[in-house]
């Protein structure tokens, strides 16, 4: 098949909308109402300077409004300290992953997390805490923005004397409303600290500190009923290295091979931590954890070391030469009686950008896995995929020239099954230069309806359904 050109999702797109009515093709479920925003990187340039790394770009704000049937589409740059500063001067001001501005002496303190504030550039994902919807990056500056214009407001700041410069985008939440993540802290003696946010209150509870020598950069975690499931992959750093290196914030870890990737099991009641070391990989995104017959089991996406951020510089990616954009699933199961583990593939397919129907299965066995695929080697994420983890049965959707982005599993109000829902995807047709939110239903990936956008949304990576009256 011709290679169409997916790097048209690595084009700046600075084109601002508001409440545009779109052409839909097919029927929506008239019981899906509500809310799909998505964050991404979306302005690559500011006067002459340009980001090079596709995390880097600056944050856009996407909703989908889905109503009676209907569907509108807004966008909107998000305000962060780092965009007006930008915007300002007329040029990168802010040091972001791959990226570092500084020209002189002065502007060196302002890195990814150092300065004044660190980056709130929140472009990877849409995290709410209580009433608040934000935006998020890396740190722990997320931006609140209002779901109906999408103003941005402000920070979300929790009310405690928990510390760190480094956050995953993906914390956990249990039925109960409870937030579970870490902030890592970087000093003389590094930290991890493990916490729980109350669904009620500001104040986190620490619930373990693990010490580090080296830091690890860490994306995301899993979670079980009892424990969180930390791994540190050996892409590490230390604080002399992050302080006078003078490269931009991932460029300062190193891949550790000897190090292994380090499994922390932190008990959530008592704070007992149990270390095991495995072999070295590296890991983005957990899909779920869950315990049985005594058992630890986590499910993950990983490679075998960390090119794969090499592989996301924005020159790369626009290159459009073959690729690397996907990983493989793996089940990792820990006895916790020996602290052994087996590990298990759990499809052939490379996949990237994991979503469960999180509501009902989190920290329980469950079914099945949504994700992008890479079907054609070389050809980006150019597919959208379902696992059954069980069987490693696998239903695909994909279309000629299309390149779909994370897969959000939306469950049907009362629904009979864990796939009885649809699956909304953000897709770039890169034959049009445009984008379209496309609806699946969720058992069968068979194509329920497509919102036809009037321009390209730039890939992202993660986004939230907030359904109506939820
Ligand atoms: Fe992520």
């Amino acid at each position: 098949m011709e290679n169409p050109n997916y790097s048209y999702g690595f084009k700046s797109q600075n084109n601002e909308c508001s409440d545009v009515k779109l052409k839909i093709t097919g029927a929506i479920p008239g019981w899906l109402q509500g809310t799909l925003i998505r964050t991404a990187p979306s302005k690559f340039e500011v006067g002459r300077d340009k980001y090079k790394h596709w995390f880097d770009g600056l944050a856009m704000l996407h909703k989908f409004e889905i109503k009676d049937q209907e569907a509108t589409y807004s966008c909107k740059f998000l305000e962060s300290e780092v965009y007006k500063k930008a915007l300002k001067k007329g040029r990168i001001a802010h040091g972001e992953f791959g990226t570092d501005p500084c020209r002189d002496l002065f502007q060196k303190v302002f890195s990814f997390f150092k300065g004044p504030t660190p980056t709130d550039n929140g472009c990877v994902n849409i995290i709410k805490y209580g009433e608040e919807v934000t935006s998020c990056t890396e740190t722990p500056n997320p931006k609140i923005f209002d779901l109906d214009t999408l103003e941005t407001r402000g920070n979300y700041r929790f009310e405690d004397k928990l510390r760190g410069q480094l956050t995953p985008v993906h914390p956990h939440m249990d039925n109960e409303g409870n937030i579970y993540s870490y902030l890592t802290e970087i000093a003389y003696k590094s930290f991890y600290h493990i916490y729980e946010a109350p669904a009620d209150s500001k104040e986190r509870r620490l619930i373990a500190s693990i010490p580090t020598k080296e830091f690890a950069y860490i994306h995301s975690f899993g979670m079980t009923e009892n424990y969180v499931v930390f791994l540190e992959n050996p892409l590490v750093a230390t604080p002399l290295e992050f302080r006078f290196k003078d490269k931009p914030f991932i460029e300062k870890f190193k891949w550790k091979e000897d190090r292994g990737t380090i499994i922390h099991l932190v008990h959530k009641n008592s704070g007992e931590v149990s270390t095991i070391k495995t072999d070295a990989f590296f890991c983005f995104h957990h899909a779920n954890a869950f315990e049985q017959d005594g058992e630890i089991v986590f499910d993950l996406i990983t490679y075998e070391d960390a090119s794969i951020v090499s592989f996301l510089y924005l020159d790369e990616l626009r290159a459009n030469n073959p690729s690397l954009a996907a990983g493989q699933l793996w089940r990792y199961t820990i006895s916790t009686f020996d602290n052994t583990i087996e590990k298990k593939l759990l499809t052939e397919l490379p996949v990237e950008l994991p979503r469960t129907n999180y509501e009902s299965i989190n920290t329980k066995p469950y079914q099945y896995v949504y994700a992008a695929a890479n079907l054609e080697p070389g050809n980006f994420l150019d597919a959208l995929a379902k696992i059954d983890v069980n069987t490693g049965a696998e239903t695909i959707w994909q279309e000629e020239g299309c390149y779909p982005g994370e897969p959000v599993f939306v469950p049907r109000p009362s629904g009979a099954s864990e796939d009885d829902g649809v699956i909304l995807s953000v897709v770039l047709n890169a034959r049009k230069g445009t984008s379209f939110l496309l609806i699946l239903n969720a058992q069968n990936l068979q194509e329920l309806a497509r919102t036809e956008v009037p321009q390209h949304i730039t890939f992202g990576f993660h986004g939230q359904f907030f359904a109506l009256n939820s």
